[in-house]
Parts: C-alpha cells; sequence; structure tokens
C-alpha cells in the first residue's frame, strides 16, 4: 500500500465573503488566534505525516508563497535582539527545502479544476486533499485519523471526512449516503454536491479532508460543470466509486468553516481557549462582553460570598439577564 506523501491545498479562491479584508489578502492569511488559515491546516497535515505540500494558488496570492518562506530581513533582527522564543517558532514552522510546491489555477473554474491543476505535482500515487475553510480541532487531528483508517481500508480505496449537519444546511455541502459500518467508518453507497435538502441521501456532510487515488485526475480532466456551473471534485469521486471503494471516517473533533463569518469567529474563540498564554485573560474578557461591564465591577470578593453591596446587587441581576438572552 503506497503512503500518503503528498497534499494538495486548494488557494485560489476570491474570498468574496470576507471583504473587504479579502480585497488586497489572500482569505486563507487571515488568523486564528495568531496563525494564518492556511498555516493551521498544513500543522493538521504535517503531523498527519505528509512530507509534500502542494498549494494550488492564484493571482494575488503571492503572499502564501512568501508565509512559507524564510524572511532573513526578520530572521537577523530577531537574532540581533536575542529574541530566541520568536526565532524558535519560525524555525518549527519552516517547511524543509524543496518540500513545498506551488503552482496557479489561472481560472476560478471550481474546486475539481483546482484539484486537476497539481495533476503533475502530484504524480502516480494516493495523495490528500485539505481545504482550508475548515478546520478541525483535536488531537490527532482528522487527517491523522483518515490516514489511520486509509490503513485499514484496503489498497487502491479512498476516504473521506464526514460530519452530521442540521439539514436546513445540508444544501451548502458535498453530501454523501453510506452502509452499514464500525461506528467510526463507513461505506459510502451515494455521493451528491450540494444537493437540494429533499434529494440529500443522509444529513452527512463531506468536511473538507480526503485521500484520494491519483486516478481521479484522469476523471477530472474530463469532467463537466455541475453545481453552480463548476468543475466539482465530488462529480469525479461519483465516477471513481464505480471502480474503487469510498469510505466515509467520522472524525473526532470539533470542525469550524471559517469560510463562513460566524465559524470564523467561533474558531477563533475556541483556539483561544486552548491557549495556556492567553484563555485566563481571554476568558475573563469574553465573560465580561457577554454580561456586559456590570459583571467586571463587581468586588469578586464579594461574588464569592454573595454578600454584595447596593450597588452592585442591580449589575449582577443584569448580567445574568444578559447571559440568559445570550444561551
Ligand atoms: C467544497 C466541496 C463540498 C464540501 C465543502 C466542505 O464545497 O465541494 O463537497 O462539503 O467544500 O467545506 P465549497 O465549500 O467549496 O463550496
Amino acid at each position: 500500500m503506497k503512503p500518503i506523501r503528498k497534499a494538495i491545498f486548494p488557494v485560489a479562491g476570491l474570498g468574496t465573503r470576507f471583504l473587504p479584508a479579502t480585497k488586497a489578502m489572500p482569505k486563507e492569511m487571515l488568523t486564528v488566534v495568531d496563525r494564518p488559515l492556511i498555516q493551521h491546516v498544513v500543522d493538521e497535515a504535517r503531523e498527519a505525516g505528509i512530507e509534500h505540500f502542494i498549494f494550488v494558488t492564484g493571482r494575488n496570492k503571492g503572499v502564501i508563497e512568501d508565509h512559507f518562506d524564510r524572511q532573513f530581513e526578520l530572521e537577523v533582527t530577531l537574532k540581533e535582539r536575542n529574541k530566541s522564543a520568536d526565532l524558535k517558532l519560525l524555525a518549527e514552522d519552516q517547511p524543509a527545502a524543496g518540500s513545498a510546491s506551488f503552482t496557479r489555477q489561472q481560472s476560478p473554474l471550481g474546486l475539481g479544476h483546482a484539484v486537476w491543476c497539481a495533476r503533475e505535482l502530484v504524480g502516480n500515487e494516493p495523495f490528500a486533499l485539505v481545504l482550508p475553510d475548515v478546520l478541525v480541532q483535536n488531537k490527532p487531528g482528522c487527517l491523522a485519523q483518515m490516514i489511520e483508517a486509509y490503513k485499514q481500508s484496503g489498497d487502491k480505496s479512498n476516504v473521506i471526512a464526514v460530519e452530521e449537519v442540521p439539514m436546513e444546511r445540508i444544501h451548502q455541502y458535498g453530501v454523501v449516503g453510506v452502509g452499514k459500518g464500525d461506528g467510526k467508518t463507513f461505506p459510502i453507497t451515494e455521493m451528491v454536491e450540494k444537493p437540494p435538502r429533499d434529494k440529500a441521501p443522509s444529513n452527512l456532510i463531506i468536511t473538507g479532508r480526503y485521500i484520494l487515488q491519483p486516478e481521479i485526475f484522469d476523471l477530472l480532466a474530463k469532467q463537466t460543470g455541475g453545481a453552480g456551473g463548476e468543475i466539482q471534485i465530488t462529480d469525479s469521486m461519483i465516477t471513481l466509486s464505480k471502480t474503487q471503494a469510498f469510505h466515509a471516517v467520522k472524525f473526532e473533533g470539533k470542525s469550524f468553516d471559517c469560510g463562513s463569518k460566524v465559524g470564523f469567529l467561533a474558531a477563533n474563540v475556541a483556539y483561544a481557549m486552548t491557549r495556556p498564554d492567553i484563555a485566563p485573560a481571554f476568558r475573563d474578557e469574553i465573560k465580561r462582553l457577554v454580561a456586559g461591564e456590570d459583571i467586571g465591577r463587581i468586588d469578586q470578593g464579594h461574588l464569592r460570598t454573595g454578600k454584595l453591596t447596593d450597588e452592585e446587587w442591580p449589575r449582577l441581576t443584569e448580567a445574568i439577564e444578559r447571559l440568559r438572552n445570550v444561551s
């Protein structure tokens, strides 16, 4: 069985949902806490054992290439100032020489077309496809879990990460139908891209992580437009599933659709909460925001003992009322 050594990251999208932030800056460089989205997914791929990172970029995306290169001026300055922790951080994130490749999708023809643009860089071996819009928070990461499942699924098999979503959101995603599995991995019996709710085979959506066999490239070369008029990877996967097995993995972890503003903001909160250097102060800040300034102006000792002053009681009542409205 060939190992999964390479991962494709399609990063050519225009990011119109984040204008004006993405007018001059790629959406993949938006930060979740202090790491760009693209860095988070590269971290996940690295942890899963990926050795070669292939970015399908577009015009205006040059800064992504810069991000994965060295920055000599910065390094020299940090060295002069003895900022060894910052230097260490940069060195750890630095991909090894020759382990990152960049190619351009010249026209925005769809995800399937973006993947096809990487065919020469992937060659004749199975590969991972990771969409940077989706973050999955878990250790081990989503891709590492999929590679484990892939090792059990036999040669020439394909593995897709799936999760359940409420039916009212189903039309935004690729959707799979599955057969009987072991609770975590299931044989895929059906796939459809962005179906209307009544045509969806289940509430299981494709979460933006794939392990695919290279035979997909010949199918993508011939693929005609599907949902939204775009060349869809899902449509070529449907054809490939006639000759190769497809498995769905219900991964462990929480996913964030960072292509949406709410998902992106939620990811920032969730990731900040796991950072020992910022979580305590951040949690207090969030509490204060949610409950208004009122709670911050109540003496903590009074709160613990319940012996509030006459000014503090109405503040507490107000804060509780606000919290109630939030939940
Ligand atoms: C793409 C895929 C879709 C998948 C989704 C996950 O859609 O085509 O099957 O469910 O990513 O985010 P897009 O978000 O590019 O429209």
